[in-house]
């Protein structure tokens, strides 16, 4: 109910009265009063006039279910848009990836389930790293997948989180007046200003010809201001790049919706075939000058873009080589 009043009294632009929200919803007075009430309490101002009725005039930074599914769901007929369609939040966790992944074993949590956080104390990025996630500073989040494709195309996922996440951040920065211009680094990271503010860590449990379930989960830097001496000279946070607090609730909604579109289209055919023009045109190293390594050889040459599977196509002295895992550098 909360999710729905917050739905109605966000999508209207005046008053809604207390009669109409208790005529839309089904129940009395009192418990409209309780639910304005729980909503005062997490920090939304809320205005309430008599023979008027409610109006929000100021939402919190905050990423509850009924905050971020209140932005996905359509008021006349309350169904929800986008790819999330359950939120599960915690104030601290130790991975959001392990929350799903825990879920998806224990509890057979359903495909679409987003696993969020406030925090993480253990936090883990690619390659065994650890990921800093302090309280406040950035969106720690996991999407559970039940697709239905094979195993082998799987990796393909974190190309499409990818471009989810660039729309996204492009899209809200868009809608707060700035033009920066956030691109993705092949694979999946999310740079603004060469910066990286986004890292994806996708994981599976399968059998060789069927997918249990698959955890992306995403580390957006939102207000981050200080960064591991490691990691310094190449990560930033959309704050420190744009001297503005983006409402981290509106990422996640616009990431739900960018997803969902960019999904249904690599399902079809289970390649990239129809987005890997989309996805080239968002690369930073396009045309750019790259150092990789792959398979212990060191391939230095321009980065042409991503074909079919996803492997990004390096042009050398050699002629074309294909990288099909690793980290690319910019030269
Ligand atoms: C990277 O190393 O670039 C990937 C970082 C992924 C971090 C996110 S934060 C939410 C989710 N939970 C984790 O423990 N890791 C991912």
């Amino acid at each position: 109910m909360k999710t729905k009043i917050l739905n109605v009294l966000r999508k209207s632009d005046g008053y809604v009265s207390g009669q109409a929200l208790c005529n839309m919803l089904g129940v009395s007075r009192t418990a409209v009063w309780k639910v304005i009430n729980q909503l005062k309490e997490e920090g939304y101002v809320i205005e309430a006039v008599q023979n008027k009725g409610y109006h929000i005039t100021q939402y919190p930074d905050i990423l509850t279910s009924s905050e971020i599914m209140s932005q996905l769901t359509c008021v006349d007929t309350g169904s929800t848009t986008g790819i999330i369609r359950e939120v599960v939040y915690y104030d601290e966790t130790d991975s959001t990836n392990n929350e799903a992944k825990r879920a998806a074993e224990r509890d057979n949590a359903a495909d679409g389930t987003l696993y969020i956080t406030e925090s993480q104390t253990g936090g883990r990025g690619r390659r065994g790293r650890n990921w800093v996630s302090p309280a406040g500073s950035g969106i720690w989040m996991s999407l559970l997948l039940r697709p239905d494709i094979a195993p082998v195309n799987a990796s393909m996922l974190t190309i499409v989180a990818a471009m989810a996440v660039q729309e996204a951040i492009h899209t809200v920065l868009k809608e707060d007046g700035h033009d920066a211009e956030c691109r993705i680094k092949w694979p999946n990271d999310i740079v603004l200003n060469k910066k990286k503010v986004c890292g994806i860590l996708t994981e599976m449990s399968a059998e060789m010809d069927y997918i249990h379930y698959v955890v992306i989960g995403m580390g957006i830097n939102v207000n981050t201001t200080e960064f591991d001496d490691s990691i310094k000279a190449t990560a930033s946070s959309l704050y420190l790049e744009t001297g503005d607090h983006l409402k981290r609730s509106r990422i996640v909604a616009a990431f739900s919706e960018s997803f969902a579109k960019y999904y249904d289209t690599f399902v079809k055919t289970q390649n990239l075939a129809g987005l890997k023009e989309d996805y080239n045109s968002m690369l930073v190293n396009k045309g750019g000058d790259v150092k990789a390594i792959y398979a212990d050889k060191e391939i230095v040459g321009k980065a042409i873009g991503i074909n079919d599977e996803g492997e990004l196509i390096i042009k050398t002295d050699e002629g074309e080589k294909i990288i099909r895992t690793g980290e690319v550098s910019v030269r």
